[in-house]
Formats: C-alpha cells, structure tokens, sequence
C-alpha cells in the first residue's frame, strides 16, 4: 500500500516547474548529505566518491537544479582508482578496457611456462584500497626425469628437468644407439612437459658382409659391420648398378636400401664400316666397354684425330668416330700441253686427261686411283699430248727425160705417197725407182730419194756416134 502511494508521489512531483526532484544516484558516488524531497533551482547536491572510486581530475562531485527542473550533467565525476600494471615474471598480462577498479586483466605466461593460479584477475576493494584479486605467477614447465634405457645410460641425469633442457644418452661398449641421442625437454599444451623423442636404444647391430657380384667396394672395407656402418659400391666396367650404390646398416641388422646389382650391359654384333675392317673376330654381343680395333682397308688411312676403336657404350650402342679412315690420295698427275680435270685425286677416284688445241692426247685418256702396294697409284702411266702436224704433201714428183712416173698430174701426194719411175725404151733406170713422200724437216713432205735417171744404153751411142765418124771421114776424103 504504502509503495503505491510514493509511485503516486513521485509522477506527480515533476509537475511543479521550478524545482528540482530527487537528485540523481550514481553507481560510483553517494550523495554527501542525505538528498530531500525538492529542490529549488540554482541549489546543489554534492557528492562523495563511493570506495574504489577517486574524484576525477578537473572535475568537481556536485550536480546543480537548473531552471528546467532538471538536474545538470555532471558524467562521471568519480572514476575507478587504478590497480596499476603487474609485475609477472616469465609473462605477461592483457586487457582490454583499462586497468580501474572492476577491470579484468588476463595473464598469459612466455613460452615454456605454466600458469599457476587464476588466469584472470579484476581489480576490487581490499582494505579501501584497489587491488588485483589474484595473483598468479608462471613456473616453468618441467619434464619427468629422461627414461632409462638398458646398456646405456643418460650423462648428467640427476638434476630437475625442465623446458629447454637436452639430455644426451650413451651406450655401453659393444652396442648401437639407435635413434636420437640427445632429447629436450619441451611441451605440446604449454602445461605439461615432455621429451622430444623416445630415448635412443642401445642394441648390438650386425649386417653381414655385403657382396655384390660383378661389383667391388669403394669403401666400407672392413668384414664387421655396425650400426651405420656405409659400404660404397661400383660395378666393374660393362656392368649397370641397379638400386642404390651406397648401402647403410641399419638397426635391424640389415642393410639399407637393399644392396644393389651389378647387371651386365651387352651391345649387338660389331658394326661394319665400308672403310675398315676388324682386326679380330667379335661374336655377336659384347659386354659394355668392350673395345673393338678396327684397321683401314686398302686405299684408306687413319684420319688423324680419329680412333679406330670402336666402344660398347652403356647404351647398349657402339661409339665409333665418324670416318676414322679416309681415303689416300694419289700423286696429282700432271700433263704437259693438257689439263687433267678431276675433282679430287682420292682413291677410287677417276681423272681424265685433254690436250691444249694443236696437241693429240697419246694413250688413255682417263686414269683411276688405285690399291698399289701398301699405298694407292694411278692404274695407267699419264698420257702425254703430242703437237698434232698439218698435213703432209709433197710436190709433183719430178718429170725426168727419157722416163715417167704413175703419178697423175694434178693429184695431191700425201704423206706415205708412192710413185714408181720407168724409163722409156731403150733407156735404163739409175737410181731408186720408187719414191715415198715422207716428212721434211719443215712442215712440208719431200720425196724420200732424189728422182733417177735414164740414160741411154752403150750401143746407142756407138750407133749414134759411128755413122756421124764415118760420115766425117767420107765427107774429109
Ligand atoms: C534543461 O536545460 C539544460 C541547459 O539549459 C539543457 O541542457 C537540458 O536539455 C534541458 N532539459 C530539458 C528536459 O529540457
Ligand atoms: C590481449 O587482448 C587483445 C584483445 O582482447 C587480444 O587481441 C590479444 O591477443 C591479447 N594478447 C595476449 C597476449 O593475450
Ligand atoms: C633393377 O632391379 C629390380 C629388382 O631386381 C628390377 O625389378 C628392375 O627391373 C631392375 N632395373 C633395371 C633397369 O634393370
Ligand atoms: C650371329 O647372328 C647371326 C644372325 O642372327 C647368326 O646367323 C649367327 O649364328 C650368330 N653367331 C653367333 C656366334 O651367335
Ligand atoms: C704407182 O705404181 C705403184 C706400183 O704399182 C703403186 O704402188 C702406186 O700407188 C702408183 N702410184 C700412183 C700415184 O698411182
């Protein structure tokens, strides 16, 4: 009942302009004097800071009736008393508004470091005073002590164990440690510690020996293997390692990877050049890095710079120089008066000889490069050119008296002509009757001897002389 009538009281208060009703409460200060029903306008109502709270700087605790009836606005006259920052050790703390009185603050702590205690605090009364509620530090994180581990032992073991510190483990003679030697101590949720890795082992590891047909070891000579223990590998020549060429042994006393194998590589029959011959028969498929000698055939020499070997690659192919024989040369003929055209002089080669105009060309007229005893030569001596003469002709045989010749008149005599002399009756022949034209000194033909005589016979010029001395006389008489 009586609630009801002070609701009543107060929606009907407001009504009378020129006063001010009750003044305003606030959370963080308590008016100093007990506050009155009304207040006239102009009067005042001052305040104190509630506990936690301290006067805000240029700011006074008092609010004022003004002539609206409204009491004037004085926000937050009173401010939270500060906690101030914390010292935490090894972290730190957040916030996110400020760090008064009922703020919150969060701690966090550096890595490898726990928090013990609440992970939040707010700043409250204490005494009058301000303070953090909780006061929570951060430890560092600590590991169980490393495990122990059989045949071996951890060096500097007893001692605390925490974040960041590393053991080291050590077998005792005669034994293998496997796995990670040395181990930290470190954290996965940043509460709890744990080891980096599970302590080593320490076994006794034996591989055996390892052999590799076709192959030879390059290192890891010794017959005791170990654990670790690398052998090196290498096939001999003409052999293809397959897998890995080094091998290690490993805790299960077996090597790893598996040990490789030396395969043979082979290349197919002997290649043939029309230029050499093989100096040995060779099947017709050799390992790799077989070397094959080939020798020039006839005609042909060893190009300089070039092998005559021949290579079983590990391809499966055979390397060979291109054209490691080349062909000989024959002495470049040469022809007087003529040209000799050819190409080249190589073997097998054939050059043909001409003749400068005027000249004739004397046997063959073409010569090929061929074999000759361990070297080549041209199958046929060089042809010379001979001056070519004009023809030949000789003049009229000469007419002599008492006598004649077969020759026609008119008719050329040419070089190999023949004329018969024949004396008339009565007249005989002295001389050479038959007459050839032949070559003169000059150009020209002659007749090869002087043209004969005729004479007449003894008895003629005893008939012809007698009747004119007889008819001397008779006359003289
Ligand atoms: C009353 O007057 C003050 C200052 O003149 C003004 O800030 C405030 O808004 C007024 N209040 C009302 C309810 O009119
Ligand atoms: C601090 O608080 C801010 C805002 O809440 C947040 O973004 C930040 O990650 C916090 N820092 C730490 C170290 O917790
Ligand atoms: C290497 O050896 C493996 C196993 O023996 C075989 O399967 C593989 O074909 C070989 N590789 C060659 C290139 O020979
Ligand atoms: C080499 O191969 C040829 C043709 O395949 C064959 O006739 C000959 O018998 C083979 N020779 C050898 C030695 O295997
Ligand atoms: C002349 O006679 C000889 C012998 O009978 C003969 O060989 C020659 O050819 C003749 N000469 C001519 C020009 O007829």
């Amino acid at each position: 009942m009586e609630l009801r009538w002070v609701c009543a009281v107060l929606l009907v208060l407001p009504g009378a302009w020129g006063e001010c009703p009750q003044p305003p409460r606030f959370a963080f200060a308590e008016p100093l004097t007990p506050p009155e029903q009304s207040y006239a306008v102009g009067a005042t109502q001052r305040y104190r800071c509630r506990p936690g709270y301290t006067v805000a700087r240029d700011k006074a605790p008092v609010v004022t009736c003004l002539d609206n009836s409204t009491w004037s606005e004085n926000p937050d006259f009173c401010i939270g008393k500060s906690c101030g920052p914390v010292d935490i050790p090894n972290g730190k703390f957040n916030y996110t508004t400020n760090l008064l009185f009922g703020a919150t603050i969060t701690y966090t702590c550096d890595l490898g470091y726990r928090l013990i205690g609440k992970s939040s605090a707010k700043c409250v009364l204490g005494n009058n005073e301000v303070v953090w509620d909780s006061n929570p530090y951060c430890e560092i994180i600590p590991c169980l002590p490393p495990p122990v581990i059989k045949n071996g032992q951890v060096t500097d073991g007893d001692r605390d164990f925490t974040f960041g510190m590393a053991v080291t483990y050590s077998c005792n003679k005669g034994f293998s440690l496997i796995g990670d030697a040395t181990i930290h101590c470190m954290t996965d949720d940043n509460l709890n510690g744990v080891w980096s890795s599970p302590a080593p082992e320490c076994k006794v590891v034996r591989c055996k020996n390892p052999e590799v047909k076709n192959g030879k070891k390059l290192s890891g000579f010794g017959t005791e293997h170990t654990y670790k223990n690398s052998v090196t590998f290498e096939c001999k020549p003409g052999y293809l390692l397959n897998g890995s060429n080094v091998v290690t042994c490993e805790a299960e006393n077996t090597w790893k990877p598996p040990l490789p194998t030396c395969d043979p590589i082979f290349c197919g029959p002997a290649p043939h050049f029309p230029f050499a011959e093989l100096t040995s028969t060779v099947g017709n498929s050799s390992l790799a890095e077989t070397k094959l000698s080939y020798r020039c055939k006839p005609g042909y020499t060893a190009a300089s710079g070039k092998t005559s070997v021949v290579t079983c690659l590990i391809d499966k192919t055979w390397s060979a120089d291109p054209d490691f024989c080349i062909r000989q040369q024959c002495t470049p003929p040469t022809i007087a008066n003529g040209d000799v055209i050819a190409d080249n002089f190589l073997f097998e080669t054939v050059v043909t000889f001409t003749c400068h105009p005027g000249y004739e060309l004397k046997e063959s007229s073409s010569a090929k490069c061929v074999v000759s005893g361990n070297g080549v030569d041209w199958d046929t001596a060089p042809p010379y050119c001979e001056r070519e003469l004009p023809d030949i002709l000789c003049e009229e045989p000469p007419t002599i008296d008492n006598g004649m010749h077969n020759g026609t008149k008119g008719r050329d005599f040419g070089h190999g002509s023949v004329v018969v002399y024949k004396c008339s009756d009565g007249f005989s022949l002295v001389g050479a009757a038959l007459l050839q034209c032949v070559a003169g000194d000059q150009y020209g033909g002659v007749w090869s001897k002087p043209a004969p005589e005729c004479r007449g016979g003894a008895n003629m010029i005893i008939v012809g002389i007698f009747p004119l001395l007889l008819a001397m006389l008779i006359m003289n008489v």
